[in-house]
């Protein structure tokens, strides 16, 4: 299994580094078999898999069921686990026994806290020095999407661009061993990147960034509706999947099945009990 060191080694050696979300074990064991370097569950769980209108409606519960199963799938891959909305924000007390939970239960090799505050910049320390390596998310942080006022590019202003390599430099002094940036401009990208030592993760972040992650779904076009711009698809199965479905029903109608090779012979037969 890799590990943030690799990374850190990948970065230097200018080797793209691949990160994809997987929230459950089939996604995360064909993530691991498609030789992505490392996985997140990410709380985008909520939306993409949940039903849900925001990341904001996520769980602590949530995150440790899926990530158990994205665990059994990829067992030999570098797992990242999202602490959810307010999970991490009531005091570092909580935070740090939230944290816990969700490092232990799950057998992941890192979490992730987005922003820089103050009392984020304080938890990234403390969970680091107590072994627990953190990536940092930065830029448009979808679990402030309410304060943000929707999910717009960040740091498009002087005074916006400023403020995220300020936060760039105070999550890496933290002790943060990954920077996950998202929906930033190129150029700022590119900049944070240049001067980090840590690896910067892109979604929306433009080739700049040392590496890129993207959700599952989006990238496979399932169950998803409308992507973002930076989204690229890889498959549509959405259509693959309804047009299976569709034809299994027209199928069982019409009788044409199961047909005779889906059916057990009558020797098969002789070992069929009616029990009572
Ligand atoms: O939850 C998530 O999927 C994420 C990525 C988009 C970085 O945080
Ligand atoms: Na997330």
């Amino acid at each position: 299994m890799k590990s943030h060191v690799d990374f850190l080694a990948m970065k230097e050696a200018g080797e793209k580094i691949t990160m994809l979300t997987a929230y459950d074990y089939p996604s995360a064991k064909l993530a691991e078999a498609a030789g992505v370097d490392l996985l997140l569950v990410g709380d985008s769980v909520g939306m993409v898999m949940l039903g849900y209108a925001s990341t904001v409606e996520v769980t602590i519960d949530d995150m440790v069921h899926h990530a158990k199963a994205a665990r059994r799938g990829a067992t030999d891959t570098f797992i990242v686990v999202d602490m959810p909305f307010m999970s991490y924000h009531i005091s570092l007390e909580t935070s740090l026994t939230h944290a816990l939970r969700l490092f232990q239960t799950t057998g992941a090799q890192a979490l992730k806290v987005e922003g820089a505050s103050t009392e984020v910049c304080q938890l990234i320390t403390r969970l680091t020095s107590a072994g627990i390596p953190v990536v940092a998310h930065l830029g448009l942080t979808p679990q402030a999407v309410n304060v943000l006022g929707g999910f717009k590019v960040q740091g498009k202003t002087e005074a916006g661009a400023k403020q995220l390599i300020e936060e760039a430099k105070k999550v890496e002094k933290s002790g943060a061993i990954l920077c996950v940036l998202e929906g930033i401009p190129e150029p700022l990208a590119r900049f944070v990147a240049d001067h980090l030592k840590i690896p910067t993760i892109g979604i929306g972040a433009s080739q700049a960034c040392d590496g890129q992650v993207l959700v599952y779904h989006d990238l496979l076009q399932y169950g998803s509706a409308r992507l973002p711009k930076f989204v690229k698809t890889y498959a549509d199965l959405n259509e693959t999947v309804l047009q299976a479905l569709k034809q299994y029903v027209k199928e069982v109608k019409t009788g044409q099945f199961p047909a005779l090779k889906h059916t057990y012979s009558s020797q098969e037969q002789q070992i069929l009990r009616w029990e009572d």
